[in-house]
Protein backbone atom coordinates (compact mmCIF):
# COMPACT_ATOMS: atom_id res chain seq x y z
CA UNK A 1 0.00 0.00 0.00
CA UNK A 2 1.48 3.40 -1.08
CA UNK A 3 1.99 6.56 1.13
CA UNK A 4 -0.64 7.90 -1.16
CA UNK A 5 -3.79 5.69 -0.36
CA UNK A 6 -3.13 5.80 3.73
CA UNK A 7 -3.95 9.58 3.44
CA UNK A 8 -7.42 10.69 4.95
CA UNK A 9 -9.53 11.34 2.16
CA UNK A 10 -9.88 14.95 3.81
CA UNK A 11 -11.43 16.57 0.51
CA UNK A 12 -14.03 14.07 -0.07
CA UNK A 13 -14.76 14.47 3.43
CA UNK A 14 -15.21 17.48 3.68
CA UNK A 15 -17.15 17.89 0.43
CA UNK A 16 -19.65 15.21 2.19
CA UNK A 17 -19.74 17.28 5.09
CA UNK A 18 -20.76 20.07 3.40
CA UNK A 19 -23.45 19.05 1.62
CA UNK A 20 -24.89 17.48 4.74
CA UNK A 21 -25.09 20.53 6.11
CA UNK A 22 -27.14 22.08 2.92
CA UNK A 23 -29.02 18.86 3.01
CA UNK A 24 -29.56 19.29 6.96
CA UNK A 25 -31.00 22.90 6.72
CA UNK A 26 -33.24 21.72 4.25
CA UNK A 27 -34.52 19.08 6.35
CA UNK A 28 -34.49 21.33 8.87
CA UNK A 29 -36.46 24.00 7.00
CA UNK A 30 -38.80 20.85 6.12
CA UNK A 31 -39.47 19.80 9.69
CA UNK A 32 -40.48 23.55 10.68
CA UNK A 33 -42.72 23.47 7.77
CA UNK A 34 -44.78 20.10 9.03
CA UNK A 35 -44.50 21.16 12.50
CA UNK A 36 -46.20 24.45 12.20
CA UNK A 37 -48.41 23.34 9.31
CA UNK A 38 -49.86 20.63 11.64
CA UNK A 39 -50.08 23.24 14.39
CA UNK A 40 -52.17 25.46 11.98
CA UNK A 41 -54.48 22.81 11.24
CA UNK A 42 -55.01 21.94 15.22
CA UNK A 43 -55.83 26.32 15.65
CA UNK A 44 -57.70 26.22 12.83
CA UNK A 45 -59.56 23.43 13.88
CA UNK A 46 -60.03 25.32 17.05
CA UNK A 47 -61.40 28.53 15.63
CA UNK A 48 -64.17 26.07 13.25
CA UNK A 49 -65.01 24.66 16.89
CA UNK A 50 -65.97 27.75 17.90
CA UNK A 51 -67.58 29.05 15.06
CA UNK A 52 -69.76 25.88 15.44
CA UNK A 53 -70.49 26.49 19.51
CA UNK A 54 -71.31 30.28 18.25
CA UNK A 55 -73.81 28.98 15.52
CA UNK A 56 -75.04 26.68 18.48
CA UNK A 57 -75.59 29.40 20.82
CA UNK A 58 -77.48 31.68 18.59
CA UNK A 59 -79.46 28.40 17.57
CA UNK A 60 -80.63 27.50 20.90
CA UNK A 61 -81.46 31.29 21.79
CA UNK A 62 -83.53 31.13 18.47
CA UNK A 63 -85.24 27.97 20.01
CA UNK A 64 -85.96 29.21 23.24
CA UNK A 65 -88.01 32.40 21.03
CA UNK A 66 -89.71 30.18 18.84
CA UNK A 67 -90.97 27.71 22.11
CA UNK A 68 -91.37 31.08 23.64
CA UNK A 69 -93.80 32.31 20.09
CA UNK A 70 -95.74 28.97 20.43
CA UNK A 71 -96.44 29.61 24.16
CA UNK A 72 -97.33 32.62 23.45
CA UNK A 73 -99.97 31.68 20.79
CA UNK A 74 -101.33 29.35 22.97
CA UNK A 75 -102.34 32.30 25.29
CA UNK A 76 -103.56 34.50 22.61
CA UNK A 77 -105.98 31.73 21.22
CA UNK A 78 -106.88 30.65 24.88
CA UNK A 79 -107.09 26.87 23.99
CA UNK A 80 -104.63 23.94 23.85
CA UNK A 81 -105.08 23.04 20.19
CA UNK A 82 -101.84 24.24 19.56
CA UNK A 83 -100.14 22.16 22.15
CA UNK A 84 -99.04 19.87 19.58
CA UNK A 85 -97.07 22.24 17.66
CA UNK A 86 -95.55 23.16 20.85
CA UNK A 87 -94.60 20.27 21.95
CA UNK A 88 -92.45 19.49 18.68
CA UNK A 89 -90.73 23.08 19.02
CA UNK A 90 -90.06 22.17 22.94
CA UNK A 91 -88.40 18.84 21.21
CA UNK A 92 -85.89 20.84 19.11
CA UNK A 93 -85.17 23.26 21.90
CA UNK A 94 -84.15 20.89 24.30
CA UNK A 95 -82.29 19.23 21.20
CA UNK A 96 -80.58 22.53 20.54
CA UNK A 97 -79.57 22.86 23.87
CA UNK A 98 -78.28 19.55 24.36
CA UNK A 99 -75.84 19.90 20.85
CA UNK A 100 -75.16 23.49 22.76
CA UNK A 101 -73.53 21.80 25.64
CA UNK A 102 -71.57 19.47 23.66
CA UNK A 103 -69.98 22.07 21.62
CA UNK A 104 -68.83 24.24 24.40
CA UNK A 105 -65.89 23.76 26.34
CA UNK A 106 -64.20 25.70 29.36
CA UNK A 107 -65.84 26.49 32.65
CA UNK A 108 -67.14 29.78 31.70
CA UNK A 109 -68.85 28.72 28.40
CA UNK A 110 -69.87 25.55 29.94
CA UNK A 111 -71.62 27.24 32.67
CA UNK A 112 -72.98 29.76 30.44
CA UNK A 113 -74.66 26.70 28.05
CA UNK A 114 -75.82 24.88 31.52
CA UNK A 115 -77.77 28.12 32.20
CA UNK A 116 -79.36 28.45 28.38
CA UNK A 117 -80.64 24.65 28.89
CA UNK A 118 -82.14 25.47 32.59
CA UNK A 119 -84.04 28.88 31.35
CA UNK A 120 -85.56 26.86 27.92
CA UNK A 121 -86.34 23.91 30.82
CA UNK A 122 -87.70 26.55 32.82
CA UNK A 123 -89.96 28.20 30.50
CA UNK A 124 -90.86 24.94 29.55
CA UNK A 125 -92.14 23.77 32.89
CA UNK A 126 -94.18 27.50 33.43
CA UNK A 127 -96.01 26.43 30.18
CA UNK A 128 -97.34 23.35 31.32
CA UNK A 129 -97.21 23.85 34.96
CA UNK A 130 -98.93 27.90 34.90
CA UNK A 131 -100.48 28.62 31.63
CA UNK A 132 -101.69 25.11 30.61
CA UNK A 133 -103.83 25.15 33.92
CA UNK A 134 -104.95 28.68 33.65
CA UNK A 135 -106.28 27.93 30.02
CA UNK A 136 -107.91 24.78 31.89
CA UNK A 137 -109.56 26.99 34.71
CA UNK A 138 -110.30 29.72 32.17
CA UNK A 139 -108.56 32.21 33.99
CA UNK A 140 -108.32 34.55 31.34
CA UNK A 141 -107.32 37.39 34.25
CA UNK A 142 -103.86 36.13 34.74
CA UNK A 143 -102.80 36.51 30.49
CA UNK A 144 -100.72 39.48 31.00
CA UNK A 145 -98.54 37.61 33.84
CA UNK A 146 -98.28 34.26 32.21
CA UNK A 147 -96.98 36.47 29.33
CA UNK A 148 -94.65 37.77 31.51
CA UNK A 149 -93.53 34.64 33.34
CA UNK A 150 -93.45 33.10 30.04
CA UNK A 151 -91.00 35.77 28.29
CA UNK A 152 -88.89 36.41 31.18
CA UNK A 153 -86.33 33.37 30.66
CA UNK A 154 -86.30 33.70 26.62
CA UNK A 155 -84.79 37.60 27.92
CA UNK A 156 -82.20 35.93 29.85
CA UNK A 157 -81.23 32.98 27.35
CA UNK A 158 -80.99 36.03 24.60
CA UNK A 159 -78.25 38.04 27.14
CA UNK A 160 -76.19 34.57 28.11
CA UNK A 161 -76.19 33.54 24.52
CA UNK A 162 -74.72 37.44 23.87
CA UNK A 163 -72.33 36.91 26.79
CA UNK A 164 -71.57 32.82 25.96
CA UNK A 165 -71.25 34.87 22.12
CA UNK A 166 -68.31 37.45 23.12
CA UNK A 167 -66.71 34.45 25.54
CA UNK A 168 -66.81 32.30 22.02
CA UNK A 169 -65.77 35.03 19.32
CA UNK A 170 -62.92 36.39 21.90
CA UNK A 171 -61.06 32.93 21.45
CA UNK A 172 -62.21 32.35 18.23
CA UNK A 173 -60.08 35.40 17.52
CA UNK A 174 -57.05 34.05 19.70
CA UNK A 175 -56.89 30.83 17.71
CA UNK A 176 -56.76 32.85 14.35
CA UNK A 177 -53.73 34.91 15.78
CA UNK A 178 -51.89 32.31 17.08
CA UNK A 179 -52.30 30.41 14.18
CA UNK A 180 -50.95 33.35 12.35
CA UNK A 181 -48.19 33.71 14.95
CA UNK A 182 -47.15 30.07 13.73
CA UNK A 183 -47.28 30.98 10.16
CA UNK A 184 -45.28 34.07 10.44
CA UNK A 185 -42.67 32.25 12.49
CA UNK A 186 -42.69 29.12 10.50
CA UNK A 187 -41.94 31.64 7.50
CA UNK A 188 -39.25 32.98 9.22
CA UNK A 189 -37.35 30.06 9.85
CA UNK A 190 -38.11 28.83 6.55
CA UNK A 191 -36.38 31.38 4.79
CA UNK A 192 -33.68 31.81 7.53
CA UNK A 193 -33.10 28.43 6.50
CA UNK A 194 -33.07 28.68 3.16
CA UNK A 195 -30.55 32.05 3.02
CA UNK A 196 -28.15 30.05 4.78
CA UNK A 197 -28.28 26.62 2.77
CA UNK A 198 -27.97 29.06 -0.40
CA UNK A 199 -24.91 30.81 1.56
CA UNK A 200 -23.49 27.58 2.26
CA UNK A 201 -23.66 26.42 -1.50
CA UNK A 202 -21.97 29.36 -2.64
CA UNK A 203 -19.31 28.71 0.17
CA UNK A 204 -19.01 24.93 -0.97
CA UNK A 205 -18.90 26.00 -4.14
CA UNK A 206 -16.08 28.47 -3.29
CA UNK A 207 -14.32 26.03 -1.85
CA UNK A 208 -14.43 22.89 -3.97
CA UNK A 209 -13.21 25.98 -6.71
CA UNK A 210 -10.31 26.36 -4.12
CA UNK A 211 -9.03 22.66 -3.31
CA UNK A 212 -9.89 21.33 -6.22
CA UNK A 213 -9.62 23.58 -9.26
CA UNK A 214 -6.48 24.82 -8.62
CA UNK A 215 -4.64 22.05 -7.62
CA UNK A 216 -5.71 20.51 -10.39
CA UNK A 217 -4.82 23.27 -12.95
CA UNK A 218 -1.52 23.45 -10.76
CA UNK A 219 -1.51 19.52 -11.60
CA UNK A 220 -2.10 20.22 -15.10
CA UNK A 221 0.58 22.92 -15.51
CA UNK A 222 3.08 20.97 -14.22
CA UNK A 223 2.23 17.86 -16.05
CA UNK A 224 2.66 20.30 -19.17
CA UNK A 225 5.91 21.81 -18.21
CA UNK A 226 7.31 17.71 -17.13
CA UNK A 227 5.86 16.69 -21.16
CA UNK A 228 7.61 19.85 -22.64
CA UNK A 229 10.81 18.19 -20.92
CA UNK A 230 11.40 20.74 -17.77
CA UNK A 231 12.60 17.92 -15.60
CA UNK A 232 12.28 20.77 -12.74
CA UNK A 233 8.78 21.54 -12.87
CA UNK A 234 7.17 20.81 -9.61
CA UNK A 235 3.85 21.44 -8.02
CA UNK A 236 4.79 22.48 -4.52
CA UNK A 237 1.31 22.07 -3.28
CA UNK A 238 1.42 21.41 0.65
CA UNK A 239 -1.89 19.86 2.71
CA UNK A 240 -2.91 16.27 3.75
CA UNK A 241 -5.97 16.15 1.21
CA UNK A 242 -6.38 13.64 -2.17
CA UNK A 243 -4.86 15.89 -4.44
CA UNK A 244 -2.05 17.54 -2.36
CA UNK A 245 -0.96 13.83 -2.19
CA UNK A 246 -0.98 13.47 -5.78
CA UNK A 247 1.06 16.51 -6.13
CA UNK A 248 2.98 15.30 -3.72
CA UNK A 249 3.41 12.05 -5.91
CA UNK A 250 3.91 14.25 -9.46
CA UNK A 251 6.77 16.30 -7.39
CA UNK A 252 8.51 13.06 -6.00
CA UNK A 253 7.98 11.02 -9.53
CA UNK A 254 9.56 14.46 -11.56
CA UNK A 255 12.21 14.72 -8.73
CA UNK A 256 13.11 10.95 -9.43
CA UNK A 257 12.53 11.35 -13.00
CA UNK A 258 15.17 14.68 -12.99
CA UNK A 259 17.61 12.01 -11.07
CA UNK A 260 16.94 8.87 -13.76
CA UNK A 261 17.69 11.58 -16.32
CA UNK A 262 20.32 12.76 -14.86
CA UNK A 263 22.19 9.22 -14.07
CA UNK A 264 21.34 8.70 -18.02
CA UNK A 265 23.20 11.68 -19.35
CA UNK A 266 26.11 10.99 -16.85
CA UNK A 267 26.51 7.17 -17.91
CA UNK A 268 26.36 7.89 -22.01
CA UNK A 269 28.17 10.53 -21.38
CA UNK A 270 31.00 8.14 -19.49
CA UNK A 271 29.89 5.60 -22.48
CA UNK A 272 31.25 8.10 -24.97
CA UNK A 273 33.93 8.67 -23.16
CA UNK A 274 34.76 5.11 -22.54
CA UNK A 275 34.41 4.25 -26.13
CA UNK A 276 37.03 6.40 -27.34
CA UNK A 277 39.29 6.46 -24.49
CA UNK A 278 39.03 2.58 -24.27
CA UNK A 279 40.35 2.46 -27.84
CA UNK A 280 42.94 4.60 -27.61
CA UNK A 281 43.69 3.10 -24.19
CA UNK A 282 44.03 -0.02 -25.93
CA UNK A 283 46.27 1.19 -28.66
CA UNK A 284 48.76 3.01 -26.26
CA UNK A 285 48.97 0.17 -23.54
CA UNK A 286 51.39 -1.89 -25.35
CA UNK A 287 54.06 0.55 -26.77
CA UNK A 288 53.63 1.98 -23.31
CA UNK A 289 54.47 -1.71 -21.56
CA UNK A 290 57.33 -1.94 -24.13
CA UNK A 291 58.68 1.70 -23.49
CA UNK A 292 58.55 0.52 -19.81
CA UNK A 293 60.13 -2.18 -20.28
CA UNK A 294 63.67 -0.61 -22.55
CA UNK A 295 63.67 1.84 -19.69
CA UNK A 296 64.22 -0.14 -17.11
CA UNK A 297 66.41 -2.75 -19.24
CA UNK A 298 68.50 0.85 -19.90
CA UNK A 299 68.47 1.69 -16.33
CA UNK A 300 69.82 -1.40 -15.39
CA UNK A 301 72.44 -1.93 -18.25
CA UNK A 302 73.35 2.13 -18.48
CA UNK A 303 73.42 3.11 -15.23
CA UNK A 304 71.03 4.54 -12.97
CA UNK A 305 70.37 8.43 -14.49
CA UNK A 306 68.20 10.35 -13.02
CA UNK A 307 66.85 11.30 -16.39
CA UNK A 308 66.05 7.30 -17.08
CA UNK A 309 63.94 7.29 -13.73
CA UNK A 310 61.71 10.30 -14.40
CA UNK A 311 60.94 8.47 -17.64
CA UNK A 312 59.96 5.52 -15.91
CA UNK A 313 57.91 7.35 -13.68
CA UNK A 314 55.87 9.13 -16.50
CA UNK A 315 55.44 5.96 -18.26
CA UNK A 316 54.06 4.34 -14.63
CA UNK A 317 51.74 7.40 -14.74
CA UNK A 318 50.67 6.75 -18.13
CA UNK A 319 50.00 3.31 -17.56
CA UNK A 320 47.89 4.18 -14.52
CA UNK A 321 45.93 6.54 -15.78
CA UNK A 322 45.36 4.01 -19.56
CA UNK A 323 44.39 1.57 -16.67
CA UNK A 324 42.09 3.51 -14.93
CA UNK A 325 40.38 4.62 -18.26
CA UNK A 326 40.23 1.47 -19.29
CA UNK A 327 38.60 0.46 -16.05
CA UNK A 328 35.77 3.54 -16.59
CA UNK A 329 34.66 1.97 -19.93
CA UNK A 330 34.15 -1.51 -19.17
CA UNK A 331 31.28 -2.76 -18.31
CA UNK A 332 31.04 -3.13 -14.90
CA UNK A 333 29.85 -6.85 -14.05
CA UNK A 334 29.34 -7.38 -10.24
CA UNK A 335 30.02 -11.05 -9.35
CA UNK A 336 28.73 -11.08 -6.30
CA UNK A 337 29.67 -13.67 -3.47
CA UNK A 338 29.05 -13.17 1.14
CA UNK A 339 31.96 -10.44 1.76
CA UNK A 340 32.63 -9.94 5.30
CA UNK A 341 33.00 -6.00 5.83
CA UNK A 342 35.28 -5.93 8.60
CA UNK A 343 38.45 -7.76 6.88
CA UNK A 344 37.64 -6.10 3.64
CA UNK A 345 38.77 -3.28 5.36
CA UNK A 346 41.59 -3.93 7.32
CA UNK A 347 43.23 -5.36 4.24
CA UNK A 348 42.77 -2.16 2.40
CA UNK A 349 43.98 0.20 5.18
CA UNK A 350 46.72 -2.87 5.52
CA UNK A 351 47.83 -2.75 1.70
CA UNK A 352 47.87 0.79 1.27
CA UNK A 353 50.29 0.64 3.97
CA UNK A 354 52.50 -1.83 2.96
CA UNK A 355 52.88 0.21 -0.54
CA UNK A 356 53.95 3.25 1.57
CA UNK A 357 51.28 5.27 0.43
CA UNK A 358 49.78 5.97 4.16
CA UNK A 359 53.83 6.79 5.45
CA UNK A 360 53.13 9.38 7.89
CA UNK A 361 49.59 9.18 8.16
CA UNK A 362 47.63 7.61 11.39
CA UNK A 363 44.64 5.60 9.45
CA UNK A 364 42.35 4.08 12.79
CA UNK A 365 39.67 1.85 12.06
CA UNK A 366 36.66 2.28 14.40
CA UNK A 367 34.97 -0.77 13.19
CA UNK A 368 31.14 -1.37 12.93
CA UNK A 369 28.84 -4.70 13.54
CA UNK A 370 29.79 -7.40 12.35
CA UNK A 371 28.28 -7.58 8.49
CA UNK A 372 28.55 -10.00 5.62
CA UNK A 373 26.92 -8.06 2.42
CA UNK A 374 26.68 -9.29 -1.40
CA UNK A 375 29.22 -7.94 -3.40
CA UNK A 376 32.12 -8.21 -5.87
CA UNK A 377 34.89 -8.28 -2.87
CA UNK A 378 37.88 -7.28 -5.69
CA UNK A 379 35.35 -4.05 -6.80
CA UNK A 380 34.75 -2.77 -3.01
CA UNK A 381 37.90 -3.30 -2.11
CA UNK A 382 38.69 -1.13 -5.13
CA UNK A 383 36.10 1.59 -3.99
CA UNK A 384 37.52 1.53 -0.30
CA UNK A 385 41.15 1.86 -1.89
CA UNK A 386 39.93 5.18 -3.76
CA UNK A 387 38.60 7.17 -1.40
CA UNK A 388 41.38 5.67 1.43
CA UNK A 389 43.80 7.10 -1.63
CA UNK A 390 41.87 10.30 -1.61
CA UNK A 391 41.53 10.76 2.33
CA UNK A 392 45.49 10.07 2.91
CA UNK A 393 46.36 13.12 -0.15
CA UNK A 394 44.14 14.98 2.03
CA UNK A 395 45.81 14.72 5.38
CA UNK A 396 48.97 14.56 4.07
CA UNK A 397 47.91 18.45 2.49
CA UNK A 398 50.09 21.18 4.35
CA UNK A 399 46.41 22.81 5.38
CA UNK A 400 45.29 19.52 6.91
CA UNK A 401 44.68 19.78 10.66
CA UNK A 402 45.30 16.89 11.61
CA UNK A 403 47.48 13.96 9.63
CA UNK A 404 44.58 10.88 10.91
CA UNK A 405 41.77 9.20 8.57
CA UNK A 406 39.41 7.63 10.24
CA UNK A 407 37.01 4.69 8.95
CA UNK A 408 34.06 3.15 10.04
CA UNK A 409 30.97 1.29 9.02
CA UNK A 410 27.25 1.12 10.30
CA UNK A 411 23.74 -0.83 8.58
CA UNK A 412 20.73 1.63 7.91
CA UNK A 413 18.00 -0.77 7.30
CA UNK A 414 19.22 -2.63 4.72
CA UNK A 415 22.39 -0.91 3.45
CA UNK A 416 25.61 -0.40 4.59
CA UNK A 417 27.47 2.55 5.23
CA UNK A 418 31.02 2.85 5.02
CA UNK A 419 32.04 6.72 6.12
CA UNK A 420 35.98 7.47 5.62
CA UNK A 421 36.69 10.83 7.08
CA UNK A 422 40.04 13.39 7.27
CA UNK A 423 40.95 16.57 8.34
CA UNK A 424 42.15 17.58 4.86
CA UNK A 425 41.53 21.09 3.44
CA UNK A 426 37.93 20.05 2.58
CA UNK A 427 36.13 20.17 -0.50
CA UNK A 428 35.32 23.87 -1.97
CA UNK A 429 31.60 23.99 -2.34
CA UNK A 430 32.42 25.48 -6.45
CA UNK A 431 33.95 22.17 -6.76
CA UNK A 432 31.92 19.82 -4.54
CA UNK A 433 29.40 19.02 -7.98
CA UNK A 434 32.16 18.36 -10.45
CA UNK A 435 34.08 15.82 -8.08
CA UNK A 436 32.52 12.64 -10.04
CA UNK A 437 33.92 14.18 -13.37
CA UNK A 438 36.37 11.75 -15.01
CA UNK A 439 39.47 13.76 -14.97
CA UNK A 440 38.45 16.58 -12.31
CA UNK A 441 41.51 16.88 -10.05
CA UNK A 442 43.30 19.42 -8.18
CA UNK A 443 46.17 17.64 -7.33
CA UNK A 444 49.54 17.87 -9.28
CA UNK A 445 49.94 14.11 -9.79
CA UNK A 446 45.74 13.31 -10.07
CA UNK A 447 44.48 11.37 -12.65
CA UNK A 448 40.78 12.69 -11.60
CA UNK A 449 39.45 9.05 -11.99
CA UNK A 450 39.59 7.27 -8.87
CA UNK A 451 36.02 9.04 -7.67
CA UNK A 452 34.35 8.34 -10.99
CA UNK A 453 35.84 4.71 -10.76
CA UNK A 454 34.57 4.35 -7.19
CA UNK A 455 31.11 5.60 -7.94
CA UNK A 456 30.56 3.92 -11.13
CA UNK A 457 31.64 0.74 -9.13
CA UNK A 458 29.08 1.12 -6.18
CA UNK A 459 26.25 2.00 -8.61
CA UNK A 460 27.34 -1.02 -10.36
CA UNK A 461 26.28 -2.55 -6.78
CA UNK A 462 23.10 -0.85 -6.11
CA UNK A 463 24.83 1.70 -3.82
CA UNK A 464 26.62 5.33 -4.54
CA UNK A 465 29.62 7.38 -3.20
CA UNK A 466 28.81 10.71 -1.94
CA UNK A 467 31.43 13.29 -0.57
CA UNK A 468 30.66 15.85 1.99
CA UNK A 469 32.45 18.11 4.49
CA UNK A 470 32.99 17.08 7.60
CA UNK A 471 32.05 19.06 10.93
CA UNK A 472 35.17 20.35 12.71
CA UNK A 473 37.26 20.83 9.16
CA UNK A 474 38.01 18.04 6.80
CA UNK A 475 36.01 15.78 4.66
CA UNK A 476 34.14 13.04 4.74
CA UNK A 477 33.15 10.54 2.02
CA UNK A 478 30.50 7.53 2.84
CA UNK A 479 29.83 4.11 0.49
CA UNK A 480 26.16 2.84 0.64
CA UNK A 481 25.99 -0.73 -0.87
CA UNK A 482 22.95 -2.96 -0.25
CA UNK A 483 23.83 -5.72 2.00
CA UNK A 484 21.43 -7.59 -0.52
CA UNK A 485 21.91 -8.44 -4.17
CA UNK A 486 18.86 -5.92 -5.38
CA UNK A 487 18.18 -7.82 -8.58
CA UNK A 488 17.38 -10.68 -6.40
CA UNK A 489 14.87 -8.88 -4.47
N1 LIG B 1 39.13 13.51 0.93
C1 LIG B 1 39.24 14.55 0.09
N2 LIG B 1 39.56 15.78 0.54
C2 LIG B 1 39.68 16.81 -0.30
N3 LIG B 1 39.47 16.74 -1.63
C3 LIG B 1 39.15 15.56 -2.15
C4 LIG B 1 39.02 14.40 -1.34
N4 LIG B 1 38.71 13.37 -2.13
C5 LIG B 1 38.69 13.85 -3.40
N5 LIG B 1 38.94 15.16 -3.41
C6 LIG B 1 38.97 16.03 -4.58
O1 LIG B 1 38.34 15.34 -5.63
C7 LIG B 1 39.21 15.34 -6.76
C8 LIG B 1 38.98 14.10 -7.59
O2 LIG B 1 39.36 12.97 -6.87
P1 LIG B 1 39.69 11.67 -7.63
O3 LIG B 1 39.98 10.62 -6.65
O4 LIG B 1 38.63 11.40 -8.63
O5 LIG B 1 40.95 12.09 -8.44
P2 LIG B 1 42.40 12.35 -7.88
O6 LIG B 1 42.49 11.86 -6.49
O7 LIG B 1 42.66 13.76 -8.12
O8 LIG B 1 43.22 11.45 -8.85
P3 LIG B 1 43.25 9.86 -8.91
O9 LIG B 1 42.58 9.51 -10.18
O10 LIG B 1 44.67 9.50 -8.90
O11 LIG B 1 42.53 9.36 -7.73
C9 LIG B 1 40.55 15.43 -6.15
O12 LIG B 1 41.50 15.99 -7.08
C10 LIG B 1 40.34 16.38 -5.00
O13 LIG B 1 40.32 17.72 -5.43
MG1 LIG C 1 41.97 9.93 -5.97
Amino acid sequence: MTATSRRPRTTAKRIVLAFAAVLVLFGLALVVMLVSLAEIATAEREVARLDHAKHAGHHAAAMAREQYIHQAHSLLEWNERHVEHYEAVAAEARAATAHLRMMVTGAGPIAQADQIEQLIAESDRRFRDEVLPAIHADQRDRISELHRRTEEPVAEVVAINGTLNRTLERASDAAAARAEGIRGRARVVVVACFALAIVLAIAVGGYLLRSISRPVAALTRGAERLGAGDLDARIGLGGDDELAGLAQAFDRMAADLAARQAALVEASRLASIGQVASGVAHEINNPLGVMLGYVQIMRRSDGDREELRIIEDEIRQCKAIVAGLLELARPVVVARAEVELAPLITDAVERLADSGQSAGVAITVAGGPATTIAADDRKLRQVVHNLLGNAVEAARDPAASASTVEVAWRSIGATVEVSIADRGPGVAADVLPRLFEPFFTTRARGHGLGLAIARSLARAHGGDVALAPREGGGTIARVTVPCADPEAR
